[in-house]
């Protein structure tokens, strides 16, 4: 039985289809990127996988049962890691755990928690920074340990790295890595980058322009990734063709 699985998903809104009879599953530690143009309905995805908006026709399963709404073992961040600039690190981290859909924890319980989330992504040394005393790169390892302080069993990310230098960007992509292998969540990345996909995930889905899921592929070569460039290539160039396929028809269409 899959984690999560959506079973032909379709979201409209008036006078217009965002998605279209999209069938998707993770299974637990599978890391998924979703490709697709702008406005082919990767966040509304994302928004739906988390409870957060409710499908216009089709379900979602998590561990075979309907999804009501959001969970508690179902975190989502963004490329904004949307930090409380008055709050540290280390009460950014915690933030929302007290929030009512959580389980009930005791102080000492929350503390554990955001100690180990924050070691999880290296910013044990930073738990009293302010937010203004953070590179972009901290920034989102907060967000991504204020997701982990959940124990989250899926992990869903929307263009986490979009913002961050190339550099950082890689660093976060294997801090990615660990934290998938480490926690064993079902992890969905959307991402603009056939490359940033092709170095972290198990599996891509690309969702057309028209919203439907038009190609998949698995990525079967082994890590460390960035060394396998040649082995690799082909496969980009077929994921870029299938993007601007899609990209044209969908001009046509219009
Ligand atoms: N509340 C809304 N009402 C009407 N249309 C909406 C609403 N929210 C989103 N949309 C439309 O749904 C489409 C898909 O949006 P979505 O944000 O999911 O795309 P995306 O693939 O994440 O794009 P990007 O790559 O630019 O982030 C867009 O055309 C958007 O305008
Ligand atoms: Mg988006």
């Amino acid at each position: 039985m899959s984690l999560v699985d959506a079973r032909g998903v379709s979201l409209s809104y008036p006078g217009r289809t965002v998605l279209r009879g999209v069938d998707f599953s993770v299974q637990p530690g599978e890391l998924v990127s979703v490709l697709g143009p702008s406005g082919s309905g990767k966040s509304t995805l994302l928004r739906i996988l988390a409870g957060l908006l409710k499908p216009t026709s089709g379900h979602i399963l998590v561990d075979g049962a309907p999804l009501e709404g959001p969970r508690p073992d179902v975190a989502l961040a963004f490329q904004d890691p949307c930090l409380l600039p008055w709050l540290s690190v280390e009460r950014n981290v915690g933030f929302g755990l007290g929030f009512s859909r959580q389980p009930s924890l005791t102080r000492a319980e929350r503390r554990e928690r955001v100690t180990a989330a924050l070691h999880e992504v290296g910013l044990a040394h930073a738990r009293a920074y302010m937010p203004r005393q953070l590179s972009g790169g901290m920034a989102q390892r907060t967000a991504l340990a204020r997701c982990l302080t959940r124990q989250p069993r899926t992990l869903l990310l929307d263009e986490p790295f979009g913002a961050l230098d190339e550099v950082t960007r890689t660093d976060m992509q294997r801090l990615l890595l660990k934290v998938v292998q480490d926690t064993h969540a079902g992890t969905v990345l959307v991402t603009h980058d056939i490359d940033e996909a092709l170095l972290v995930s198990d599996r891509i889905v690309l969702l057309g322009a028209q919203g439907s899921l038009i190609a998949q592929w698995h990525v079967t070569v082994p890590a460390p990734r960035a060394a396998q460039v040649q082995a690799l290539g082909a496969l980009r160039i077929e994921i870029l063709q299938a993007l601007q396929d899609s990209m044209a028809r969908s001009r046509t269409a219009a």
